[in-house]
């Protein structure tokens, strides 16, 4: 035989064993049995598991979804079980979560009324916690005194947003938020400070308790306090030292302060 021709039957008979070694595998293809499939690469493919909501007989409940321990409360998505310092402010929120004191972290008394008063100290450093977080969080609507859109005063004085927009941002020296007033409950103030006014989509005011804890809020509302304070000062506030300092006094604004005392200032001969 030449070559040419004994070339030819290799390629011939190497193509029959070729045909012949895949026929099995393509015969199968889409044929019914009732043998698990071949996988050549199982990749854990197969492992042992429960379906969501599946019934168990491994539990008496009969239930394979599991209920939280009793008193669990869920926080982030990870389990915070670390004493690392990168931990520490974590672990500080997680605390506040779990810390059941409605008048700290709620505003509100054993009724659950709104507390009149701040259930903590009021120190100076409190008040300049409270004055940077309003600057930043509240000034843009309520201004930074605190006078809201106050259209009734002049529209161009209100704050940024306030003067801008159609909704009208409250005005915190108007008397139903200061203390006493129908709004001006010190827990009040924090529950809208935290939760805002008002539910989506008719939001009047959105909730800051995403950037104010519990401590910082209180601060905002000392601040606030003093905010009105600083709106119902009058002439006998100021040391009688001072008054002459003073020059005429503002056209009254929300309230109208005592005329100033004429005093007869002392002439020395006359008499
Ligand atoms: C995006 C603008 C905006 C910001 C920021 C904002 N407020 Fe307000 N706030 C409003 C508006 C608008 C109202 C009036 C809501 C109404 O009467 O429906 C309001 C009302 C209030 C009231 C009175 C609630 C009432 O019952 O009338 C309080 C108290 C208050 N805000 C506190 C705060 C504090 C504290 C902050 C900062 C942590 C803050 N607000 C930030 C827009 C804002």
């Amino acid at each position: 035989m030449s070559p040419r021709v004994i070339q030819t039957i290799r390629v011939l008979a190497l193509g029959g064993v070729a045909l012949a070694a895949a026929l099995p595998l393509g015969g199968c293809r889409g044929d019914r049995s009732d043998k698990p499939p071949r996988q050549f690469f199982p990749d854990m493919d197969n492992q042992p598991r429960w379906n969501p909501q599946a019934d168990s007989e491994f539990f008496a409940d009969g239930r394979t979804m599991r209920k939280p321990v009793e008193g669990t409360i869920p926080f982030g998505t990870t389990a915070m079980v670390s004493n690392a310092d990168w931990a520490a402010p974590f672990n500080a929120k997680r605390a506040e979560f779990l810390a059941a004191d409605a008048a700290l972290y709620e505003g509100v008394d054993e009724w659950g009324d709104f507390l009149e008063e701040i259930p903590v100290p009021v120190t100076a450093e409190m008040l300049r916690v409270g004055q940077g977080k309003f600057n930043i969080y509240c000034a843009v609507c309520h201004g930074y005194n605190g006078e809201g859109s106050n259209p009734a005063i002049d529209p161009e004085l209100g704050s940024m947003v306030g003067r801008r927009w159609s909704i009208p941002v409250a005005n915190f020296h108007d008397p139903r938020f200061r203390a006493g007033g129908e709004f001006g409950r010190a827990g009040y103030i924090y529950m809208i400070a935290r939760n805002g006014k008002g539910v989506l989509p008719n939001q009047t005011m959105p909730g800051y308790a995403h950037a104010l804890d519990s401590a910082e809020t209180w601060a905002v509302v000392a601040y606030i306090r003093a905010l009105q304070r600083s709106h119902q000062g009058s002439l006998i506030d100021v040391p009688e030292t001072e008054r002459s300092t003073l020059g005429t006094p503002p056209p009254p604004q929300t309230e109208t302060p005592p005329p100033p005392k004429t005093e007869t200032a002392p002439t020395g001969g006359e008499s």
